[in-house]
C-alpha cells in the first residue's frame, strides 16, 4: 500500500523518481506526487496514475538532485489532489511522504488545531509533518530530533521520508511496520518501499528495521539511530534481484508474463530441494525445525488472499501426506479472536510480498504465545521473512501484476515439499508412493507448459462469456481451493461477481442462482471425487446452466455434458492444483482484457497490503 521513493546524489532526481514510482505503482495508484529541492522546494501532485503526474508536470521546473516521490493507495481521505502525497509542513519548509496509518492521528490533529494549525488534506500524514514542525519550534531542536520525538508520540505503522529546505543535502527516513530499503551507491542514496526502483542503480542495500531513523547525507556515511536515540551500524546486504525480471519482456501485461513464467518458477521453487535419485526432499531453510514440525500437535496456516488459498491446499497436503492436523486461518481474523495457541503448535505464515500487515500481526501474536513460526515468502529480506523463526523462499521471482499467479503455484510447490519432507521424517508414507509424488513433482513444469497451450481456446471461451454478471466456480477436494482462487482471479481483474464453492455445497444455496444465464465453471479432473463432480454437473445441466469444465486429457464423460471443456494433462491428485489453476488464470486474464480493464492494476486493489 503506497509506494515511496527518494533520491539524493549528483544526478537529476526527477527521472529517477518517476521511474521508481512506475516500478512501485503496483502498491497503489490513486494519486502520485513528487517534491524536488533546488533552492526552492517544488511540489507537484496529481490524482490518478503516475502517467497523469507525468502529463501534469510537463512544463514545470523539475530541477534538483534531491527529491521524494509517492504513489498512493488511499486510506484516510478520498483519492484527490489535496490528499495526494507529498505533504507540506505549515511553513512549507518540510515535505513528507508516508506509507502506513497513524492510528492516533485524530487526537494529534485536534491538539494541533487548538494550537492554530490549518490542514489542507484529510490525511493522517499531514498531521505527522505538522507535529514534527511544531516540536521543532516548541522544543528548539533540529529536524532529526523533532522527527525522533514525534515518532515516539505516534501509534500505528509508517515508512516515511522527509525532505527539508533547511537541510538541502539531507533526507530523513524512518519506519515501523511498513517496509523501507535504502540503496547505497557512489555518492548517492536511494530510499524505496522495496528494492525494485533501486536494483538498476546499486545492488548494495540496507533494510531499515522498525523504530529506526536513517539520516542520509549526500557526502557522508549513512547514519542510523533508533527512536530511543541509540546509534546503530548500517548492515549492507547485496541484492539478488535482476533487472529483466522487472520488465514485461514482450508480453502485453505483467500478469500474462507471470502466468507464462510458471513452468520456470515452479522449477525454481524446487531447485536444489529435491533429489529424485536418492529420494530425498531437503529444505535447508527449515532443517533445524523439521523435527518440531514432524512432532507438532497441530499446524496453523495464516495468510491472506491468494496465499490463503494456497494455505487451503496446504491443509489437504499436510493432512494427507504428513498426517498432521491443520487449521487454515485468515490472518486478519486470527489476530483479533484470542486464538488458542500452544507451544507444540507450528504456525506457517504464507505471503508473496512478506509485508501483509495482518499476517505480520498474526505472526507476532502466535510468537507471543510460544508457537514456532515458519514462513513461506517470495520477497527476500521482507518483514515476514525476518519475523519468522525460519522459512523457505518460493524463488518465483518478482511478481508485479496485482493479481497473484506464479506466487500461488510456487507456494503450493513449497507446501508440497514441506509436507513430503515431514512425511519422510515421520515415515508414514509408503516409499513407493513418496517416490511417485516426487517424480510427479518433477513433471509438473512440463504439464503446466502443456496446460498453457490451451490459451487460444480459452481466449475464445472468454469472448463468449466476457459480458456476464456472475460466475460460479465449483470443485471438490484439492480442486476446491482452486475454485476459490479461480473466482478471486475473475473478480479482482474483471469486476465480474464470482463465487467459489465446494461442488457438493452447491445444493445448499448457490443452486438457486442457476438458470440459462449463469455460467458455472467446474474443475472436474479425473481422480478424487470425479464421479461425484459429474453428478453435480448433471444437476447444473438439468437447470440449464452453462457449463465450462476443466477436465483431464481424454475425458469423454464430462465432454458430453459441458458446453465447453478445457483439457489439462493428467496429474496425481495431491498435485492437481498446480495445473488445474492455469486455465482459470488465463480465463480471467482474457475476460478482463476484453472488458477493457486494467489487468495489472485493478481498481481499488494493491499488491502489498501494509495496512490492516
Ligand atoms: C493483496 C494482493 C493479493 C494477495 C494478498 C496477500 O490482496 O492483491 O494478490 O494474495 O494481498 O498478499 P501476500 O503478499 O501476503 O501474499
Amino acid at each position: 500500500m503506497c509506494g515511496i521513493v527518494a533520491y539524493i546524489g549528483e544526478r537529476q532526481a526527477y527521472p529517477l523518481l518517476i521511474k521508481g514510482l512506475r516500478r512501485l505503482e503496483y502498491r497503489g495508484y490513486d494519486s502520485a506526487g513528487v517534491a524536488l529541492l533546488n533552492g526552492t522546494l517544488n511540489l507537484y501532485k496529481q490524482k490518478g496514475k503516475v502517467a497523469d503526474l507525468e502529463k501534469y508536470v510537463k512544463d514545470k521546473d523539475l530541477k534538483g538532485t534531491i527529491g521524494i516521490g509517492h504513489t498512493r493507495w488511499a486510506t484516510h481521505g478520498e483519492p484527490n489532489n489535496e490528499n495526494a502525497h507529498p505533504h507540506y509542513s505549515s511553513t512549507k519548509r518540510h515535505v513528507i511522504i508516508h506509507n502506513g496509518i497513524i492510528e492516533n492521528y485524530a487526537i494529534l490533529k485536534k491538539e494541533l488545531i487548538t494550537r492554530g494549525y490549518k490542514f489542507n488534506s484529510e490525511t493522517d500524514t499531514e498531521v505527522l509533518i505538522h507535529l514534527i514542525e511544531d516540536i521543532q519550534v516548541k522544543e528548539d531542536v533540529d529536524l532529526v530530533e523533532a522527527v525522533r520525538i514525534a515518532l515516539n508520540q505516534v501509534i500505528g505503522a509508517y515508512a516515511i521520508v522527509i525532505l527539508s529546505k533547511d537541510c538541502p543535502d539531507q533526507l530523513i527516513a524512518a519506519k515501523k511496520g511498513s517496509p523501507l530499503v535504502i540503496g547505497v551507491g557512489d555518492n548517492e542514496f536511494f530510499v524505496a518501499s522495496d528494492a525494485t526502483p533501486i536494483v538498476e542503480h546499486t545492488k548494495n542495500v540496507v533494510y531499515l528495521n522498525d523504530n529506526e531513523i536513517a539520516i542520509i547525507n549526500k557526502n557522508e556515511k549513512l547514519k542510523i539511530k533508533t527512536i530511543k536515540n541509540k546509534n546503530k551500524t548500517p548492515y549492507i546486504e547485496e541484492l539478488e534481484m535482476n533487472l529483466e525480471a522487472l520488465e514485461k519482456g514482450g508480453y502485453d501485461h505483467f500478469m500474462l508474463k507471470e502466468i507464462y513464467e510458471q513452468p520456470r518458477s515452479i522449477k525454481d521453487s524446487m531447485r536444489g530441494r529435491l533429489n529424485l535419485k536418492k529420494g530425498i526432499v531437503a529444505l535447508g531453510g527449515i532443517k533445524d525445525y523439521e523435527k518440531k514440525l514432524a512432532n507438532a500437535d497441530r499446524i496453523i496456516i495464516i495468510a491472506c488472499g491468494t496465499s490463503w488459498h494456497a494455505g487451503l491446499v496446504g491443509e489437504y497436503l499436510f493432512e494427507e501426506l504428513a498426517r498432521i492436523p491443520v487449521e487454515v486461518e485468515y490472518a486478519s481474523e486470527f489476530r483479533y479472536r484470542d486464538p488458542i495457541i500452544n507451544e507444540n503448535d507450528v504456525v506457517i505464515a504464507i505471503s508473496q510480498s512478506g509485508e501483509t500487515a495482518d499476517t505480520l500481526a498474526a505472526i507476532e501474536l502466535a510468537k507471543s504465545k510460544g508457537a514456532t513460526i515458519l514462513g513461506i515468502c517470495n520477497v527476500v529480506g521482507s518483514s515476514i521473512a525476518r519475523a519468522t523463526d525460519a522459512g523457505s523462499y518460493t524463488h518465483a521471482g518478482p511478481e508485479v501484476g496485482v493479481a497473484s499467479t506464479k506466487a500461488f503455484t510456487a507456494q503450493i510447490t513449497l507446501l508440497t515439499l514441506m509436507a513430503l519432507s515431514v512425511a519422510q521424517k515421520k515415515g508414514n508414507l509408503k516409499e513407493s508412493y513418496f517416490r511417485q509424488i516426487l517424480n510427479e513433482l518433477t513433471l509438473i513444469p512440463g504439464k503446466v507448459q502443456k496446460a498453457l497451450e490451451a490459451d487460444e481456446q480459452i481466449k475464445y471461451i472468454a469472448g463468449i462469456y466476457k459480458d456476464v454478471q456472475n460466475m460460479l466456480y465449483l470443485g471438490r477436494g484439492y480442486n476446491f481451493p482452486v475454485a476459490l482462487e479461480g473466482a478471486l482471479k475473475l473478480k479482482e481483474i474483471s469486476y465480474i461477481h464470482a463465487e467459489g464453492y465446494p461442488a457438493a455445497e452447491m445444493k445448499h444455496g448457490p443452486i438457486a442462482l442457476i438458470d440459462e444465464e449463469m455460467p458455472v465453471i467446474f474443475i472436474a479432473t479425473r481422480k478424487g471425487s470425479y464421479d461425484k463432480v459429474v453428478s453435480n454437473i448433471q444437476e447444473v445441466k438439468a437447470r440449464k446452466g452453462k457449463i465450462i469444465a476443466i477436465v483431464s486429457e481424454g475425458d469423454t464423460t464430462v465432454k458430453e455434458l459441458a458446453d465447453h471443456t478445457i483439457e489439462i494433462p493428467e496429474v496425481m491428485e495431491p498435485l492437481v492444483p498446480l495445473v488445474s489453476v492455469i486455465p482459470l488464470q488465463l480465463l480471467s486474464y482474457h475476460i478482463a482484457v476484453m472488458r477493457g480493464c486494467n489487468v495489472d492494476q485493478p481498481r481499488n486493489l494493491a499488491k502489498s497490503v501494509t495496512v490492516e
